[in-house]
């Protein structure tokens, strides 16, 4: 997989087309959201077996949070694991020598030297938002795969770890606010790759029009502001990337209408920057604004920082060797990172007969709870059906530290305890 896969935006992608339990068609989803089925039964919660000390609360934007009020080993509608809470209060967008942050700073360094009217700057609103803020304010189709457990992390049926910046549209739009930059960590359940990880970050472009601005051009609203919208990001990319090859792709998005994707072309390849288009007037309604139109746009950054900095796996960003560190500084946008070590690889295969509720996005979070960052990737290497029509799995698990060197016994542990916890989590049969 090439790096340019990463956490590609979700909602988009026409292309593939699902069927809903329902029956009707449903529109699909890209990469980060690979999984095919809706509202898949939880993983049965099982005493945990914990790599990481558990963290008992977090501050997020001065504000404590208990670990008990996210993770709820008891309620059945949580599927929120330690390891995902401990990355609650982590912020790395607002690390000014992280590469996250140093990205984030140069992209507002655009919008403040290329724009006379500011755009605000939220960076430290709570990840932890309603479903209605999540989905329902921007328009997510009730039977839309990325509602289902097996996509994103549930505290309780109302409260998600949001999936995406979006999530902040409304509400600020409500408070009053027509120009902004909204930064923060969104959180998706996931395979495991050097692209994938199940917390990133995003940033929101949101910019609302009255009829004076898009008057005087004598245009239509709606192309009034698709004009400008593509003005900017081409601007911003150019900013970003020196001056590259771009261009627009059409695309779907429930938020916006039309929808579009920028790519540039980069290192002889198409790279997807960015989602966006003019919002849906529904939203613009509901948040008690009459005769406007407004563009919005969604970037990861991870996916852009891969990119600029040259790094190669995307569990660097969470590393605090000093290896890692101290190679970026304040406002050094692009400095290529050099690697300062390769420590082997250590391969493991596991098979099972697989049950009908089984997803591999359960299956990667028992092997994240289990070895953390050391599981580098998950691959499916094997499938069949066999007469009586049962299916076997058979996945190969990358196992790798980019600190050190594991040893043999270090790995077989990992790879009995995946083993031991697989059986009695997702209710498969080990072969
Ligand atoms: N929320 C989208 C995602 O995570 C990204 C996005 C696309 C945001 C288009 C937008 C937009 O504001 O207009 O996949």
């Amino acid at each position: 997989m090439t790096i340019f896969s990463v956490h590609s935006t979700i909602f988009s992608r026409a292309s593939v087309v699902l069927l809903s339990s329902n029956g009707f068609k449903r529109f699909s989803f890209a990469s980060s959201f690979s999984s095919t089925a809706v509202y898949s039964p939880r993983l049965p919660k099982v005493k945990k077996q914990r790599r990481y000390p558990i963290v008992s609360a977090v501050d997020i934007g001065g504000v404590t949070i208990a670990r008990n009020d996210v993770v709820k080993d008891d309620d059945p509608t949580n599927n929120v694991p330690d390891s995902i809470f401990s990355k609650l209060g982590m912020q790395l967008h607002r690390r000014d020598k992280h590469p996250i942050g140093i990205l984030k700073n140069a992209i507002y360094n655009y919008f403040d030297s290329n724009y006379a009217k500011k755009f605000e700057k939220f960076e430290d609103l709570s990840p932890i938002v309603t479903t209605k803020q999540n989905f329902d304010d921007v328009l997510v189709p009730a039977d839309h795969v990325s509602r289902s457990l097996n996509d994103t992390y549930y505290v309780d049926p109302q409260t998600v770890l949001r999936c995406h910046t979006s999530a902040h549209q409304a509400e600020l739009l409500r408070k009053g606010h027509s120009r902004f930059l909204v930064t923060g960590d969104v959180y998706r359940r996931d395979s495991i790759d050097s692209t994938h990880y199940p917390v990133f970050h995003q940033m929101e472009g949101f910019c609302v029009f009255s009829p004076e601005d898009w008057n005087e051009s004598g245009m239509d609203p709606t192309l009034y502001a698709a004009e400008d919208l593509k003005k900017c990001l081409e601007g911003l990319a150019r900013h970003l990337f020196g001056s590259v090859e771009m261009r627009w792709v059409d695309t779907y998005f429930p938020f916006t209408n039309p929808s579009f994707e920028l790519e540039i072309y980069f290192k002889e390849d198409w790279l997807e920057v960015l989602g966006c288009g003019v919002t849906e007037q529904v939203i613009l309604k509901q948040s008690g604004l009459e005769n406007k139109v407004a563009w919005a746009f969604g970037l990861g950054l991870e996916r852009l920082a891969m990119v600029l900095f040259d790094i190669p796996d995307i569990r660097l960003f969470w590393s605090s060797d000093e290896r890692f560190t101290a190679q970026f500084g304040k406002g050094e946008l692009g400095v290529k990172f050099k690697p300062y070590s390769k420590y082997p690889p250590c391969y493991k295969d596991i098979s099972f007969w697989i049950s009908d509720a089984f997803t591999e996005n359960n299956f990667c979070e028992v092997v994240r709870g289990i070895a953390g960052d050391l599981a580098e990737e998950v691959k499916l290497i094997d499938k069949f059906t066999n007469k009586k029509g049962m299916t076997s799995h058979c996945y190969r698990i990358v196992f790798r530290s980019m600190e050190r060197s594991l040893t043999d016994e270090e790995v077989n542990d990992l790879q009995s305890k995946v083993r031991d916890e697989v059986e009695k989590k997702l209710n498969v049969e080990l072969r």
